[in-house]
């Protein structure tokens, strides 16, 4: 039985393992998914042990991704522009190889939901608030899906500004600036506005420039609850009526499947998991 876990700090409400389980069962693969609690000093001697006692693989969550990253030896694209892992792969000769699979995770999900009103990510502009470890986690996905525009939106501009020069030095095109500011130009592409901020853990909601609002045809927070979270109740009265509001549990259960595709290779309905973990939400 091959073995893999997801590691963190906290960790007991992950619902990691119960999205690996029903991606095995699903395809009657006999493997076995933990939680394991990482010392807040101790995540080199965690996943040092884990190697040793056999294990293929881990995701790491809150807060060891970007040790993750310096642990690593090989490091996906994503990994390299965020500078922070989700994902580890255990090699046999005691090399670590890393990926970031949040950000094609949230464009997965983006896509599906797109997909309802006949578009793709190719004919939109993302708007994404923040630009902290969420933030940088995406737009390396951003840019492999095609998007057309990236403008990132921060309470502390420099650090959209700074960002978006690093998007745009892999040849994405984006803007930063801060929460109330609009670049101009835009108006005529789609928006699908992405929250990446952690405001919400706060329970407080980024206030944007009103001329994002009519042109938003998705508006998603990363963030996911049984209820619609903070983001998405105050957010929804302000945009069109036909726009789709979505939380980021479809966020999370695709980039499990492909954290759990990268490491078995073979690839579980991800939507099928969803709407199963979206049934016992509470
Ligand atoms: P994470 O890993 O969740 O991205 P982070 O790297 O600490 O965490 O980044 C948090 C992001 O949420 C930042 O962009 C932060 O804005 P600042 O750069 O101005 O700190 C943003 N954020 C946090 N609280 C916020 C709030 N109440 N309103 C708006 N943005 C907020």
């Amino acid at each position: 039985t091959d073995r893999y876990a997801v590691i963190g700090n906290p960790i007991a409400h992950s619902r990691s393992p119960w999205i690996h389980s029903h991606f095995a069962k699903q395809l009657g693969l006999d493997l076995d998914y933990g939680r394991q609690l990482v010392p807040l000093d101790d995540f080199v001697g965690t996943v040092r042990a884990m190697q040793e006692a056999g294990y293929k693989g881990a995701n790491v969550t809150v807060p060891f991704k970007q040790q993750a990253f310096e642990l690593g030896d090989v490091h996906s694209d994503a990994v390299a522009f965020a500078k922070a892992a989700n994902t580890l792969k255990f090699l046999p000769d005691g090399q670590i190889q890393t990926d970031n699979t949040d950000g094609m995770g949230l464009c997965r999900d983006l896509s599906d939901r797109l997909a309802t009103k006949s578009l793709s990510l190719a004919e939109v502009q993302v708007v994404m608030v923040g630009a902290g470890g969420a933030a940088s986690g995406c737009v390396s996905a951003f840019k492999q899906a095609g998007v057309k525009h990236l403008s990132i939106l921060n309470r502390t501009a420099d650090k959209a500004v700074e960002l978006a020069q690093r998007a745009t030095s892999i040849r994405l095109p984006a803007w930063g600036g801060g929460l109330l500011d609009f670049p101009g130009d835009l108006e005529n592409i789609p928006v699908v506005l992405v929250n990446a901020s952690s405001s919400s853990l706060k329970g407080e909601v980024p206030t944007l420039n009103e001329r994002w609002y009519s042109g938003t045809v998705l508006a998603y927070d990363m963030m996911y609850a049984a209820q619609p979270t903070a983001f998405m109740r105050d957010i929804g009265p302000r945009l069109s009526s036909d726009a789709l509001l979505s939380d980021g549990l479809g966020m999370l259960v695709h980039q499990a499947a492909l954290s759990f595709e990268w490491w078995t290779g073979q690839r579980p309905d991800a939507v099928l998991t969803l709407n199963a973990l979206r049934t016992i939400l509470t």
